[in-house]
């Protein structure tokens, strides 16, 4: 999959712009405030029909204008795909190839986004990481969401209950049946992300060790707020959540909350045994936060048969020479990438790969050198 061209009216600080991109790698270049994300969130949109930035379409709307459009044309293996997006405050419309569409189809087409604040992932709080495991690795899997939706409408529920009880307006058998429920679904989302984890392991830890050049070795230990022992087995896991429930239900009835489970989990990152949060450099975190986003790249390839679009926003900032080096040659000839930058230097690649470079001056390409 890959963007062919892309015009947009009224985004952000563009007022019309067109951009007609390589198959590889293209660079946008530019000072701060000129426009270099706003033009990675328009691709962004244009492949999701969301901003990563902002659910309010009046912000992406240009200052002087009451409506945006981006107009894009995609181009896989086998099809084209237009796509017309039209924003007003408030409103959104999408056409794609002439027919009103709400959402996209899942996967497609495949977008794989490094910002900056993705750093969350190794920083921030343990719900960034359980959201990436939850709406990320397992992205394409219809049927963990269901179970996740379910699960938190339990806990919600489970959570009222528990206020009733401390406040005397019932009796503690009546969680019976609700630690039941959660006890399934807390089951499943444990046993799911425990084999997404396996699953995606090993691909991890060699991707880690190629964006390091061989230096780091990369693993991932998740910690379950019951911790769970026995974690080859739904059914186990069940029964361990369970009898976990009954040794904190009284803590739990006089906070009036639901202390263990799937949603009080966490993840931790280890570079060569040592923790990564509290351990790593800002240039190890960034790099751990690329291979997980990296990674996704050969998920869509081989869940849709597509390479996605990689859009990677200041990612170079913090990177040795070896670590940008790495990472230019990994996602360089396959994936068409764009990355911004404040400086076109220390950008080598391949000899024979085509990039593309982009002069960005307060919401105007003005530059549009192939090299
Ligand atoms: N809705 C908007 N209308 C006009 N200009 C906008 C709008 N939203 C943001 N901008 C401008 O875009 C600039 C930021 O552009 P951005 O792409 O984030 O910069 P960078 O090149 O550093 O990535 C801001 O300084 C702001 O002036
Ligand atoms: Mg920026």
């Amino acid at each position: 999959m890959y963007l062919k061209r892309l015009e947009m009216a009224n985004f952000r600080n563009y007022i019309r712009q067109v951009i007609e991109p390589g198959p590889y790698f293209n660079i946008l270049v530019g000072q701060n405030a000129q426009g270099k994300t706003n033009l990675l969130e328009s691709i962004y949109l244009a492949c999701t029909g969301k901003s990563f930035r902002t659910s309010k379409e009046r912000e992406a709307i240009h200052w002087d204008s009451e409506f945006s459009t981006i107009h894009s044309l995609l181009e896989t293996e086998t099809h084209q795909l237009e796509i017309k997006l039209f924003l007003q405050p408030g409103k959104k419309k999408i056409l794609v190839n002439g027919i009103a569409a709400n959402r996209y189809p899942l996967g497609w087409p495949g977008v794989v986004l490094f910002t900056p604040d993705d750093l969350l992932l190794v920083k921030g709080s343990p719900q960034e990481r359980r959201r990436f495991l939850d709406y990320e690795l397992g992205f394409f899997q219809p049927q963990y969401g269901h179970y996740l939706s379910r699960y938190y409408r339990v806990l919600s529920q489970r959570n009222n209950l528990l206020r009733e009880i401390r406040d005397k307006r019932l009796k503690s058998h009546a969680l019976q049946v609700w630690n039941e429920q959660l006890g399934r679904y807390g089951a499943k989302i444990l046993y799911f992300r425990l084999e997404l984890l396996k699953k995606f392991s090993p691909h991890l830890r060699e991707l880690h060790l190629q964006l390091t050049a061989g230096r780091e070795k990369f693993e991932i230990k998740y910690h379950s707020s019951f911790k769970a022992t026995n974690i080859d087995s739904e059914e186990e896991l069940f029964k361990q959540y369970l009898k976990a429930l009954t040794t904190v239900q009284e803590e739990e009835i006089a906070r009036a909350q639901t202390l263990i489970g799937p949603h009080r989990d966490d993840l931790s990152f280890f570079l060569n045994g040592a923790d990564a949060r509290i351990y790593g450099s800002q240039g190890q975190q960034r790099t751990v936060v690329l291979t997980l986003k990296i990674s996704q790249i050969t998920q869509w390839k081989n869940e849709t048969s597509e390479y996605p679009i990689l859009l990677l926003d200041d990612v170079l900032l913090e990177l040795d020479r070896d670590r940008r080096q790495a990472l230019l040659s990994y996602v360089t000839g396959t994936v068409q990438t764009f990355m911004t930058s404040t400086s076109s230097e220390n950008l080598k690649i391949g000899a024979n790969v085509e990039r593309k470079l982009y002069n960005i001056v307060n919401g105007k390409i003005i530059k549009n050198l192939k090299e």
